[in-house]
């Protein structure tokens, strides 16, 4: 059996730090709103230890699960898809709990990233369960956008601030894990005393600089390139200002870290009469104001994501960057004029190919630089 291969679908993440919050309930809204405008999509309960997705889909009758990917009963993730009654709109169930479900090994982990990339959907949303720890930070950090769901509480808003200062050292942890003396540092910053964490990233920065000059400004991207979007639930607009704001400044003064704040979702009570058809809450008269509410948040999160992927998708630059690949871009930045990037420009250039490739090769195609190399096929390419 080969390799499950990279479909190039997106991934999408919803958490929040806090329980309760309306994290499945966003995750089963966002995906239905989106399968209804035509988009194939999968909906994953991540949540491994409370798995509800199944309820909120009605979804009742015993059907395959992670359960049955995890103890290997099946292959693939794909042996676990399920229909569902919506159009376009499918679902892997987390039901079935077992004790080694909650929180999987790290091998187990890569396992489940590397089949979600798998997955022939335009959108695989995963619903992911309270708190932080490391699989939901992981599972967070490898999707390719994270929505953060929070209420207007205080406790809910602090809560999505730690996740996001937790998400972002996991983060910086994948990028600068193998560079040899920034590595052991940034491995041990999980373990500083965070009693003044807005030092944190100086601090850091400022070892990098000690160490690598030259890398340091890497940091400083990595933090501002992490862009989760935020969704309020359960808020009255006026509200909903001053919190937003609030965190919005503190993720950006103190982690440079760009929140995309989406909008707000109503409170409204009738969404309990559809805990087992949360998909017909959107079609009642009951759900309207929350269902106008949620199509302005999907439209922002799509031309945003429209933004980032349009050069991309147009050009077909490749997605799936093996080390060959990776190789032979490395050499080609080595080999350019000293005009086009200067020695120092390099180097970074070379270290963003481990977080950002599809970067890289816009950037050289930026410089007027083409190779076959940076396409996914090459009859397609720049022909037009
Ligand atoms: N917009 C809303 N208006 C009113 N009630 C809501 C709204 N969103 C969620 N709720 C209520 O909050 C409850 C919890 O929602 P949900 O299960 O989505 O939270 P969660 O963040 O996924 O929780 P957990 O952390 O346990 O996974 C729902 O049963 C529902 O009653
Ligand atoms: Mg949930």
């Amino acid at each position: 059996m080969g390799e499950p291969q990279k479909k190039g679908g997106h991934i999408l993440a919803v958490a929040g730090g806090k329980g309760g919050v309306g994290k499945s309930i966003f995750s089963v809204t966002l995906s239905t709103t989106l399968a209804m405008m035509g988009y194939r999509v999968i909906v994953v309960d991540l949540d491994l230890g409370g798995a509800n997705l199944h309820t909120y889909l009605g979804v009742m009758e015993k059907t395959l699960s992670l359960y049955h990917f995890i103890h290997k009963k099946v292959a693939t993730l794909e042996d676990i898809v399920v229909k569902t009654p919506i159009a376009n709109l499918s679902f892997i169930s987390g039901a079935h709990y077992s004790p080694t479900m909650s929180s999987p090994a790290a091998e187990l982990k890569v396992k489940l990233i590397r089949h979600l990339y798998a997955l022939d959907a335009d959108f695989i949303v995963i619903d992911l369960g309270a708190g932080m720890d490391l699989s939901t930070l992981d599972f967070f950090i490898f999707s390719d956008r994270g929505f953060l769901v929070t209420v207007p509480e205080p406790a809910a808003v602090m809560n999505a601030y730690r996740f996001i200062q937790g998400a972002l050292f996991r983060k910086m942890v994948t990028v600068f894990g193998k560079h040899n003396e920034i590595g052991t540092i940034v491995r041990d910053l999980g373990q500083v005393d965070a009693q003044d964490e807005s030092v944190m990233l100086n601090w850091f920065i400022n070892r990098v600089k000690e160490i690598d000059p030259e890398v340091s400004p890497l940091v400083q991207e990595v933090s501002s390139r992490f862009q989760p979007f935020l969704v309020l639930n359960r808020i009255a607009y006026e509200q909903a200002q001053r919190l937003v704001e609030t965190l919005v400044r503190h993720c950006r003064d103190r982690y440079a870290v760009d929140i995309r704040y989406l909008g707000n979702l109503p409170d409204v009570r009738a969404i309990t009469s559809f805990l087992l058809d949360v998909p017909g809450f959107l079609k009642s008269d009951s759900g309207k104001a929350y269902f106008l509410s949620l199509k302005s948040i999907v439209r922002r999160f799509l031309i945003d994501l429209h933004d980032a992927n349009v050069l991309t998708e147009k050009l077909n630059i490749r997605k799936e960057f093996n080390e060959k690949t990776l190789d032979a871009l490395s050499k080609l930045i080595d080999n350019l004029d000293a005009s086009i990037v200067s020695d120092a420009g390099k180097k970074l250039w070379k270290l963003r190919l481990f977080f950002k490739p599809a970067e890289v090769v816009k950037f050289l195609l930026s410089k007027g630089i083409k190779q076959d190399i940076f396409f996914e096929s090459d009859n397609l390419h720049l022909k037009k």
